[in-house]
């Protein structure tokens, strides 16, 4: 039945995007997060990438995640760690990498995938991400000095769907 709420939630989440894509923070080079739905098993959060954005390589701490693209396009990489867990520096190895475009569906059910996504494109990108559970802590790679660390996941504005 899970399954059932979560497309539901993305579904009433998608189908008001129009009344709250204004309202969304635009931050240059950079993304931001707004949550639209905050549950105790899953949350929706509503993602602006500027062009140019790049997200750490990371992934979802103990959450599962579903991407819906509502506008733009999204570059996907995706790694696996070749070294053991916990140790640094990480060594990754990338698998593959996607484009996201307007209408897509991708998904992490894998919590501990790593990956790292940009919008390379000259156009803002609007994502809809729902994380089952909500995304707390989750682990970042330095892309540089390989050492990845734990950070918390953090909303830039809390804009309750009504
Ligand atoms: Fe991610």
């Amino acid at each position: 039945m899970e399954n059932d709420d979560f497309v539901l939630a993305m579904e009433r989440a998608a189908g008001r995007f129009q009344e709250y894509r204004a309202r969304l923070p635009v931050i240059p080079y950079a993304y931001t997060r707004t949550r639209l739905i905050d549950l105790p098993d899953f949350e929706v959060v509503a993602m602006h990438w500027a062009p140019g954005s790049i997200s750490p390589i990371h992934d979802h701490g103990l959450s599962r995640c579903w991407v819906l693209l509502m506008e733009g396009s999204l570059e996907v990489e995706n790694f696996e760690r070749e070294s053991a867990p916990d140790t640094n520096p990480v060594e990754l190895r990338e698998t593959g990498r996607l484009t996201l475009r307007a209408g897509d569906l991708d998904h992490r059910l894998g919590p501990s995938e790593l990956h790292r996504v940009c919008n390379p494109s000259r156009e803002g990108t609007y994502s809809l991400q729902l994380y089952a559970r909500p995304i707390d802590e989750y682990r970042v790679i330095d892309e540089h000095t390989r050492h990845s660390r734990i950070v918390r996941a953090i909303s830039d504005l809390e804009l309750p769907l009504q």
